[in-house]
């Protein structure tokens, strides 16, 4: 069986064997060409270009046009496997100044610090717009985010991998070139995410910001971090619900029959610290581990 569909960017055809529908490969899209070894090629897609590899050329033409999922050969006889980036490995697979948060990190801040759609929430630094990317996503049209960056540098590289990944800057993304130790202008927020060396220092000011009940986060790759984020929150009242988690991520080799844990896994990137926002300039530290 065939399937024709109609690209809406360029207008082209894909024509698959199979049930699936898709979007046809277009001129100007990043793809993926996935090797045997599971290695991953960035490439953008130019009518007439060509794209050498260590197993051969390919020619873009041979996938402009093609459904997502095609496996194309090169002139040298390599299969290679044509997919558009997910989001874990836009993320992961870009060259960047800043330090990302990673895809295992990023899923799970979504889901305990809650950022939902229409959220408003404020994030600092914007660093690589990894996280930022992840909050836009879960906040939707309805929600805000503001992004403070104090290095104007990451600032514009952050900007041009939002606009890579969605095609233009959201109407809903404010990014800020500030220091965010220096204070909040935003108010009634729902979220504050912080990702930056010293978080306890924004503290007061998210502690301004937040609405009673909202969510301050950081992320903190050293314990002694977590330590003085978490003794500020006591100092300067008004938070409760303290907690830190780490994620070890464990992955495993499928390989035919032989099933076994890979060699290498993603083990300590950062513990993921939150506390909720009090009404009162109280204290509220359950005794209990709780339930998450
Ligand atoms: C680890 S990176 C953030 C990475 C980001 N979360 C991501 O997923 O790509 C830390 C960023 O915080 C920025 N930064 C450090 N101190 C800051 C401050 N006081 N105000 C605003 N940004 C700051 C740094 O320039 C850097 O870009």
């Amino acid at each position: 069986m065939v399937d024709e569909v109609t690209s809406p960017l360029s207008g082209e055809v894909a024509r698959s064997a199979g049930g699936g529908m898709g979007r046809a490969l277009a001129e100007g899209e990043l793809i993926l060409l996935v090797d045997k070894v599971g290695r991953r090629h960035r490439v953008r897609l130019k009518a007439g270009e060509r794209h050498s590899l260590h197993s051969g050329v390919i020619n873009h033409d041979d996938l402009i046009g093609r459904p997502e999922g095609v496996i194309v050969r090169t002139q040298m006889g390599a299969r290679l496997l044509a997919v558009r980036p997910t989001f874990a490995e836009q993320v992961t697979g870009r060259q960047r100044q800043a330090q990302p948060i990673y895809p295992k990190d990023l899923g799970a801040i979504l889901i305990a610090a809650d950022i939902h759609p229409g959220a408003k929430v404020l994030e600092a630094g914007t660093g690589t717009g990894a996280l930022t990317l992840a909050v836009l996503r879960a906040v939707g049209d309805r929600g805000q985010v503001v992004s403070y960056e104090q290095r104007e540098e990451f600032l514009e590289a952050a900007k041009r991998a939002i606009v890579d990944t969605l095609g233009s800057l959201p109407a809903n993304l404010t990014l800020k070139l500030a220091d965010v130790y220096l204070g909040i202008d935003e108010q009634n927020l729902d979220r504050v995410l912080l990702d930056l060396p010293e978080p306890w220092q924004a503290v007061p000011a998210a502690k301004a910001a937040l609405r009673p009940g909202g969510i301050i986060f950081a992320h903190c790759p050293n314990v002694s971090q977590i330590q003085r984020f978490f003794d500020c929150l006591r100092e300067v009242r008004g938070f409760g619900m303290l907690e830190a988690f780490e994620l070890l991520q464990r992955g495993w080799t499928v390989r035919g029959r032989s099933m076994r844990p890979s060699h290498r896994m993603v083990a300590h990137t950062g513990f993921l610290c939150f506390a909720r926002r009090l009404a009162e300039d109280e204290l509220f530290e359950p005794e209990g581990e709780g339930f998450r």
